[in-house]
């Protein structure tokens, strides 16, 4: 995520007209509030032919499970727009309820050390020094006008993004999770990349005011492999333009569950969220509200009900189509085989915990945005850094 600074006169460099700010300004406005009618509703893609059009995805294969919480990949509903070849969008393929579990590790395990979080320049926050333990850091709370929650901004994962210089380090990484790179290669396989490696993630946490300023995310040296993005709770108002913004960007809807790709000739493409908006009772439900066991129907219908009795779990070891292997992944790093606290992560029980309530409380007014990145090619290194230039041997 790279911020864009405003220019008064709406004109970029050359005197363009700057198509996408005039966009971004258009619909961050409160008074008067936007007209929304432009905006695509992939929830209604039928009312948007001339601008929407089918996706048809491939059905993984190599994988020894599917991630769980997911409905059948032969289920989901996936399209690309006309305009933005490249961008493509899935519309929520989560089960009813399921996305607890992707929340609760955004909120409760992913902004802790080893990884990095904005809060990091005041604190260290280990997993028994976490957000929500407020209480245990009150003495040197950095933020008397709220909790460290409400100050949670980002988190990175893998391959930690360096805001300040814009660049990955070869060193500055942890592991990437297991279970988040485990259904992010599902989802890259169904889009026919069953070779994408997660290495980085960036997690964004917003609040109903939050914007994102229009940006192209060009730090990663494979520039070819998908960006995939994953919504969760509040909705917002998602920008995609071109490669200047001189292009008019589209606005789409973002919902709860929905994954949205940039990729090919939209992989460099200006993008931005120019607003949060409040989800509608029924996305929320189903995103967060588990499924009245009594009516069970065990997964049958779109979004399908939780398996209540499933005793399987995440896999601690995803299997990678063996096609992979023959390019020599170079990851070994990042590319999580196992998660040593996978077994703190068992997604029924997750989903099911008590202690729900507290990140429900959080999403009723907050949208968690998770950024998946492969940073580099297969088999590619890090560019060596000027200073450690090879002595010269004679
Ligand atoms: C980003 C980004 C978009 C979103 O983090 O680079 O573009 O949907 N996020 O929040
Ligand atoms: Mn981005």
């Amino acid at each position: 995520m790279a911020t864009y600074t405003e220019n008064d006169r709406g004109h970029g460099e050359n005197n363009t007209t700057d198509h996408f700010r005039d966009q971004f300004k258009r619909y961050k406005r409160r008074r008067p509030p936007p007209d929304l009618s432009d905006v695509i509703d992939f929830d209604r893609a039928n009312d948007f032919e001339s601008q929407v059009e089918d996706f048809k995805l491939t059905e993984p294969t190599g994988f020894e499970k599917v991630p769980e919480g997911l409905i059948d990949v032969r289920l989901w509903k996936a399209y690309q727009l006309r305009s933005n070849p490249g961008f493509l969008f899935i519309s929520n393929p989560f089960m009813q309820g399921s996305q607890r579990y992707w929340v609760r590790r955004c909120l409760r395990d992913y902004p802790v050390k080893p990884n990095y979080t904005n809060l990091d320049i005041h604190l260290t926050l280990t997993e028994e020094d976490n957000i929500w333990k407020d209480d245990s850091l009150e003495s040197s709370n950095p933020f008397p006008k709220g909790s460290l929650l409400s100050h949670l901004r980002w988190a990175t994962l893998g391959y930690h993004y360096e805001w300040n210089n814009r660049v990955y380090f070869e060193d500055k990484v942890s592991e990437f999770p297991s279970d988040l790179s485990h259904l992010t290669r599902y989802v890259a396989a169904a889009l026919g990349y069953p070779c994408f490696c997660p290495q980085s993630g960036i997690v964004n946490f917003y609040n109903m005011e939050s914007t994102l300023c229009g940006h192209t995310d060009h730090s990663e040296y494979d520039k070819r492999a998908p960006l995939i993005s994953y919504s969760f709770g509040q909705s917002a108002i998602f920008l995609i333009g071109g490669v200047t913004k001189e292009v008019c960007p589209v606005a789409l809807y973002l919902r709860s569950g929905d994954i949205c790709v940039m990729m090919e000739e939209a992989r460099l493409a200006y993008h931005a969220v120019p607003r949060i908006l409040s989800a509608e009772a029924h996305r929320f439900t189903q995103a967060f509200h588990l499924p009245d066991t009594r009516s069970e129907s065990a997964g049958a219908t779109k979004h399908g009900a939780l398996k209540g009795k499933t005793e399987s779990r995440f896999p601690s070891d995803p299997v990678v189509d063996s096609n992979c292997d023959k390019e020599g992944l170079n990851n070994s790093e990042v590319h999580s085989n196992s998660d040593k606290n996978s077994e703190k992560h068992d997604f029924s029980s997750s989903v099911k915990r008590d202690d729900w309530e507290r990140y429900e409380h959080y999403m009723k007014s907050s949208r968690i945005n998770v950024n998946v990145r492969q940073v580099l090619q297969h088999g590619q290194t890090f560019p060596k850094q000027e200073v450690e230039t090879e002595p010269i041997s004679r």
